[in-house]
């Protein structure tokens, strides 16, 4: 007959040298499995006499016990301490600055339209788009620029490759918008079109083949040069400062009549003569072309002259941005150099 009390020490003593769950299980299974001397001590027990049987049962049943609760107290504080490592090591320090990853924002160009549309949408007017592949009935001659007209070929326009003769062009102007919403849309029309236009222009620190302007245009009953005026300088204040003046110089397009540039006060200098970067001394810099609509291009599109006049305007973004922010090159606009598109 075995000695149970020795097999007892050392069960209990493997109980307790466990260092895991596991281990734990295989202590169980030597001490208490089929091929146990406790098993083999309860087979041996029909060949005691009933004393010896009763009190190797009783010898069974403590060590049964005796395991039995410290195998279970061990397993807890095992089970316990694997929980605690693994919640150590997948714990989070969340005080730890983060990773940096730099914020995006919209490109300097996108900012500046943005903010002119704003201003127009400010006033009332709706924005509207076009085509940047344009016919060039709607890019010229409703815009009265008839095929002979000098200002086809100073517009450097860039003809799109099809069979024939070229009728499509990548549009010049954002102008051609006017004629879309004129044809499609009875006054009182107040609309703001931004929108990217193409001249085969070479490229340098003032042109740009492909630039971005933003057209504006309202009709209405009785409108005037008056309403030209006080619009473009809530414009030019808005977008320069409130302490700007505007003035208007005769021009010429041939949508317009009359027409007029419009220069805003050089906030850059005194405007007294002093050599100035920006103005050239004349305390004036030109920032758009506008003028009454031409009553021709209103019949052209269907709109009674003899009832509804209105204005029009042409800005560059490109101008306006440089003007704002000090940007010496156009170039700059389309490089992506993130050292130049992060510090706006
Ligand atoms: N379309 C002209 C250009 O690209 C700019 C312009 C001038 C637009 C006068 C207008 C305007 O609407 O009235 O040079």
């Amino acid at each position: 007959m075995a000695d149970l009390a020795a097999v007892q020490e050392a069960a209990l003593a493997a109980l307790r040298e466990a260092s895991t769950v596991g281990e734990l299980d295989e202590a169980r299974v030597r001490f208490t499995g089929k091929r146990s001397e406790l098993v083999a001590a309860q087979g041996e027990m029909r060949d005691l006499s009933p004393d010896e049987r009763k009190a190797q049962g009783q010898a069974i049943n403590a060590f049964k016990r005796a395991f039995e609760e410290a195998y279970e107290t061990r397993r807890d504080a095992l089970a316990a301490a694997e929980l605690e490592d693994r919640l150590r090591g997948e714990r989070l320090d969340l005080s730890l600055p983060p990773r940096r990853v730099p914020p995006g924002r919209p490109h300097l160009l996108t900012q500046v339209l943005d903010e002119i549309v704003d201003v127009f949408v400010g006033l009332g007017y709706r924005v509207a788009e076009g085509p940047e592949v344009e016919s060039a009935t709607y890019n010229f001659d409703l815009m009265n620029i008839p095929p002979d007209h000098p200002a086809r070929q100073e517009m450097d326009t860039i003809y799109a490759d099809v069979e024939g003769p070229s009728d499509v062009v990548l549009r010049t102007h954002t102008s051609p918008v006017q004629a879309r919403v004129m044809t499609t849309t009875a006054p009182p029309i107040a609309v703001v079109v931004p929108g990217r236009v193409f001249r085969a222009d070479a490229v340098d620190a003032t042109h740009s083949p492909v630039f971005h302007q933003v057209e504006g245009l309202l009709v209405d009953e009785g409108v005037t040069m008056a309403d030209l005026r006080g619009t473009l300088l809530t414009f030019a204040r808005a977008m320069f400062g409130p302490e700007r003046q505007i003035r208007l110089r005769p021009s010429m397009f041939p949508f317009t009549e009359p027409s007029a540039e419009v220069d805003v006060s050089c906030g850059f200098c005194s405007g007294q003569g002093e050599a100035c970067r920006v103005c050239s001394g004349t305390g004036w810099i030109e920032i758009l072309g506008s003028g009454m609509v031409d009553p021709a291009v209103l019949s052209a599109c269907g709109i009674d002259p003899d009832r509804y006049s209105g204005f029009a305007f042409g800005v560059g973004a490109e101008r306006v941005a440089m003007l704002r922010h000090g940007v010496t090159d156009i170039r700059e606009f389309f490089e992506g150099d993130v050292r130049f598109l992060a510090r706006f």
